[in-house]
């Protein structure tokens, strides 16, 4: 469980951006790159209801799966050494926002729209946010969504990035800081 006294080496790191920016991938390369286990928020809610997020949505609506995701989000960051992925969507409650902040290491993945765009027909069969839109309506969300991830402790722009890279960037961020603000006797 974290406290106040979590030190910044044990904090969890979460990662979050827009849909298909990579946030699950790269999750898992940082996890094992610093030997951590890797958690992405999405499956926990898809076992916890038995079902893919598109039946939850059409079967219990939006709303509830927010309600879910907020609940599983809370339990998680208060645990220590996790790498944990949130959906795209998450950052857009507040209380998730406040503990992410608070108790964890937030990473932002930041892709272009250009980069973007090129991606959604491969998003778009799995992601009930994305269906029923037009190509203008998606970029507005893109937009939108890009404020609201804007409250975070680091950003990777991942366009030029591969998987590999990303994780790389992130466990060398984390490592410049916890040795700045934990320095480490050395032997
Ligand atoms: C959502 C993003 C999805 C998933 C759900 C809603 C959103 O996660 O949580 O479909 O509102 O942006 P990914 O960001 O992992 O695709």
């Amino acid at each position: 469980m974290c406290t106040k006294e979590t030190p910044l080496r044990q904090k969890s790191i979460v990662l979050i951006g827009f849909m298909g920016v990579g946030k699950t991938s790269i999750g898992k390369a940082v996890a094992a790159k610093l030997y951590r286990d890797f958690i992405d928020v999405d499956q926990v809610i898809e076992e916890a209801f038995g079902m893919s997020t598109v039946d939850i949505f059409a079967t219990y609506g939006e709303d509830n799966f927010r309600k879910k995701e907020k609940e599983i989000i809370y339990d998680l960051c208060k645990q220590k050494l996790k790498i944990i992925s949130l959906g795209g969507g998450a950052f857009l409650q507040k209380e998730i926002r406040d503990i992410c902040l608070k108790e964890c290491i937030v990473f932002y993945l930041d892709l272009s729209w250009e980069s973007w765009k090129d991606r959604i027909s491969l998003l778009i069969d799995s992601r009930p946010i994305l269906q029923g839109k037009s190509l203008e309506e998606i970029k507005q969300l893109f937009n939108e969504r890009k404020a609201i991830y804007q409250e975070h402790h680091s950003t990777v722009k991942t366009d030029a990035f591969m998987v590999e890279d990303a994780a790389e960037y992130i466990v060398n961020a984390l490592k410049t800081a916890w040795d700045i603000y934990e320095p480490q006797a050395k032997p």
